[in-house]
C-alpha cells in the first residue's frame, strides 16, 4: 500500500490508470477497479474517482453509491491496517458479539472508525465465506478464524 501521507494527484492518477489497464474500461470492471484503486491508496480520493469516472464514461455519483455500498471501499482515509469483522448470523451465534466487543475495547474505536495515531480502522463487514470458522475477522488481507475474545490482544500485536 502507497504510504498515504505522501499521496499526490500524479501518484492517485498513476494508480487508476494501472488499474483501468489491468481490468479495462468495461463497466462491468467498475469494482474490480475501485478495489484495486482503495487497496493501493487505502481509500478512494475525489481525484480517483474523478479519473475513474472519466476512463470508464460512468457518471461520479455511480462510483460514490458502488463506494458507499461496498464495506472495503471508502471514500476516507482509513488506518494503516483495516479490520473486518464479519456480523453475519453463522458468526455471531458462534460467540461473534463478545469477539466484537473485544475488539472496540482492545482498539477503543466504534464502527467505521479510525485511530488518532493512523494505525487502525474497524469496520463490519457481512459473510467473508468463512463461515465454517466462525466468529471470523480479516485484517488487511489476513483471515482469522475461531476467534475468541481472549485471542483479540494476541492477533492485534503482530501489526505494526
Ligand atoms: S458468516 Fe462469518 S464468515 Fe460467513
Amino acid at each position: 500500500m502507497t504510504d498515504r501521507s505522501k499521496i499526490d494527484s500524479n501518484a492517485v492518477l498513476d494508480v487508476v490508470r494501472t488499474a483501468v489497464e489491468r481490468h479495462g474500461t468495461k463497466r462491468e470492471e467498475l469494482i474490480p477497479i475501485m478495489n484495486d484503486v482503495n487497496r493501493e491508496l487505502g481509500y478512494l480520493p475525489d481525484a480517483a474517482l474523478e479519473e475513474i469516472s472519466k476512463m470508464l464514461e460512468t457518471p461520479t455519483s455511480k462510483l460514490f453509491s458502488v463506494a458507499t455500498f461496498y464495506h472495503m471501499l471508502s471514500t476516507k482515509p482509513r488506518g494503516r491496517h483495516v479490520i473486518q469483522f464479519c456480523e453475519s448470523a453463522p458468526c455471531h451465534v458462534v460467540g461473534g458479539r463478545e469477539v466484537w466487543e473485544a475488539l472496540k475495547e482492545n482498539l477503543g474505536l466504534e464502527p467505521d472508525e479510525t485511530s488518532k495515531d493512523g494505525k487502525w480502522s474497524l469496520i463490519t463487514t457481512s459473510c467473508l465465506g468463512v463461515c465454517g470458522v466462525g466468529p471470523v475477522i480479516m485484517i488487511d488481507d489476513d483471515i482469522y478464524g475461531s476467534v475468541k475474545p481472549g485471542d483479540v490482544p494476541d492477533i492485534l500485536s503482530r501489526y505494526s
